[in-house]
């Protein structure tokens, strides 16, 4: 299916048309994941010309200095390395000894040391540290004993463990792609008589929407009119050809002045999506199509515990479904993907579990995918359709959000959220909630998106935490603190301060404070209270006193009209009254807000904090 997401990004062209300019604008199209370099390598003829650049892409296009490479046909790469420093020599394109072939490389060569020793005693000299060059140097020697370079190729791989969405293109073949994939997306676009390679759709859109997705452990040897596809075995296989139907804009930012703002602001659209047709008011309950499917209600109906899990901001959002399905008297855990796949739960064949990922492509997650699905139902909570954890789980639920481009996850989040609202709805009902209660529960869902868009619509508030984000700008340490459920909305907030101001942050249930972390509190550490009103409010105010106490300054994010978090904070920034379990939602807001906000005035680009990839797929 298409929509894969990876965090480095893969384009070529082979055609009648300047292939290195057509196989760099799709590469722009791909820069919002972020990368640390980038390259290219087009054919004109038998000559190649090649060039790569630390940083941003506008180095390679100063380096090009407005001069056109000719040919048609071209591979072009954005490198967030693994193995490797960023640096020129390890930026893709790599090629072989004899400069015959260039390869561009996604993923994890997982046994590049082994085949890189046995390749430099055949006498192979390698040009870099990276894990990709190994292949260059693989398909010379696999050359040397077969009969065309596709062979070469197939053979060469049959040898490669790892990950690999790669391109190759060579001065014997001139006029021939070769493409591969296990594990890393690879798209092909077909156009008129030329044929765009790349590693997601929305670079491909720029110039069709006619595509094709390449299988695991499969090779496409593409040229200007057409492709044939072999698996490694050298069988022919074929494509599905599907088309792209988004729209070019809903990845552009309409206006805003990031994609991060576009994205905040697009938080209460989010929650209709995501609750579109799904919500029975009436009933007090939620239909989930995506559960509708293979008994897989039943088994939810019966589910001794249910164990929720995935990585940064998705295993926040698994964290507040713990709290919310335990609050419904539901046994349920979260657990950290990277930390579950290899300390794994102790399952009961009746427990199931939920894996939460925006992009369906974290490898951590997708590695507690694989363990869990061996034992017992796996369940997605899912953004990108068609992507691996969508693909793999048993059945899932589909967040029903466009694109979030943005590095820096937000609307994901807040939809996330919701649909795990709905979910625990689903199950509570299933196990003899009263439908008044849930009919009470499926009402105040419903009033989500209208309270968060008069938060957002309300030029006065969205100025003060302007106003309060030019206050704290300068600070360099905060805590954030919450309760119970609003735990995981002050690890959040946390987050995303740090992402995107590189500002230090820590978020800590409040209670726990007092133990420990209290120890940093001076006029010069920060609190920033997470502290609707529920039951834990009195709780929370006297660990805000603890705070005041030792000269912290503190900011409260609490409900409007509760006069009372006045006496116990310096500011605060109101959200509109709903019920406790649904105070994550609209808290959330204004923490996104104020870091974004803050990572503006520094002047960071946040969109695309240093050192981070939209989607990790390595371990
Ligand atoms: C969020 O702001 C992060 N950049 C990051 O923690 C992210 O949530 C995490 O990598 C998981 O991604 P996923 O939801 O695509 O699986
Ligand atoms: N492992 C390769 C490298 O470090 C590819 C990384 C990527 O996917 O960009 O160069």
């Amino acid at each position: 299916m298409i929509g894969g997401e990876i965090m480095c990004g893969i384009t070529g062209y082979v055609g009648k048309r300047n292939a290195a300019e057509i196989g760099l604008k799709l590469l722009e199209k791909l820069v919002y994941r972020g990368y640390d370099s980038a390259g290219f390598a087009s054919l004109d003829g038998a000559n190649f010309s090649v060039m790569k650049a630390v940083g941003h892409m506008d180095r390679l296009y100063d380096k090009l200095n407005g001069s056109k490479p000719k040919g048609g046909a071209a591979i072009c790469h954005t490198r967030w390395a693994t193995h490797g420093i960023p640096t020129e020599r390890n930026a893709h394109p790599h090629s072989d000894c004899a400069g015959r072939y260039y390869v561009v490389h996604n993923g994890v060569i997982e046994n590049y040391k082994t085949l890189k020793r046995a390749l430099e005693a055949s006498g192979h000299v390698f040009a870099s540290e990276t894990d990709t060059e190994v292949l260059a140097h693989l398909f010379e020697e696999t050359r040397k004993t077969t009969p065309s370079l596709f062979e070469a190729v197939r053979l060469g791989l049959q040898q490669v463990q790892g990950t690999f969405g790669l391109v190759l293109i060579s001065s014997e073949t001139p006029e021939t792609l070769y493409v591969a994939a296990r594990s890393s997306p690879i798209l092909l676009g077909k156009g008129d008589g030329e044929y765009f390679i790349a590693s997601d759709p929305r670079a491909l859109i720029l110039y069709t929407r006619d595509v094709e997705e390449l299988g695991d452990d499969q090779i496409a040897v593409v040229t200007a009119k057409g492709h044939r596809v072999y698996d490694l075995d050298g069988v022919a296989r074929s494509l599905k050809a599907q088309r792209i139907e988004w729209s070019e804009d809903e990845a552009e930012k309409g206006g805003y002045r990031h994609f991060m703002e576009k994205e905040i602001f697009s938080g209460p659209e989010a929650v209709a999506n995501s609750i579109r047709g799904r919500l029975l008011i009436k009933e007090g309950n939620a239909r989930l199509g995506g559960l509708n499917v293979d008994g897989v209600l039943e088994r939810l109906s019966s589910a001794k515990r249910i164990y929720l899990s995935g990585c940064g901001t998705s295993y926040y959002a698994a964290l507040f479904g713990q709290y919310l399905l335990k609050q419904a008297g539901i046994p349920a855990e979260a657990g950290i993907a990277s930390e579950f796949r290899y300390s794994p739960p102790i399952f009961d064949p009746d427990d199931v579990v939920v894996l939460m990922s925006q992009s369906g492509e974290t490898a951590d997650t997708i590695g507690f995918l694989r363990e869990a699905k061996k034992k017992v139902l796996t369940l997605g909570i899912v953004n990108v359709v068609g992507s691996k954890i969508a693909r793999d789980t048993d059945a899932g639920i589909y967040q029903h959000i466009s694109p979030e481009v943005g590095v820096a996850s937000t609307k994901a989040f807040i939809s996330q959220i919701t649909i795990l609202s709905l979910f625990t709805l689903l199950l509570a009902r299933q196990r003899g909630m009263p439908v008044e209660n849930g009919q009470m529960i499926a009402q105040s869902i419903a009033r989500v998106p209208d309270l968060m868009q008069s938060m957002l619509s309300d030029e006065g508030w969205i100025k003060h935490i302007a106003d309060l984000s030019q206050k704290y700008v300068n600070y360099t340490n905060f805590l954030y603190l919450g309760r119970g459920i609003n735990y995981p909305t002050a690890l959040e907030g946390a987050l995303k301060l740090k992402e995107v101001s590189y500002i230090h942050a820590e978020g800590y249930p409040a209670g726990e404070m007092k133990h420990g972390p209290i120890a940093m509190i001076d006029e010069n550490f920060v609190s920033v209270f997470i502290v609707p009103e529920n039951g834990h409010r009195q709780r929370v105010f006297s660990n805000m006193e603890e705070i005041r106490a030792r000269y912290g300054p503190v900011l409260a994010v609490a409900t409007a009209g509760d006069l009372e978090v006045n006496e116990h904070a310096d500011d605060i920034i109101t959200i509109p009254p709903i019920e406790d379990t649904l105070s994550p939602i609209l808290a959330t807001v204004p923490l996104q807000l104020f870091a974004y906000k803050v990572g503006t005035a520094k002047g960071i680009n946040v969109d695309m904090p240093r050192n981070l990839a939209k989607s990790v797929t390595v371990e």
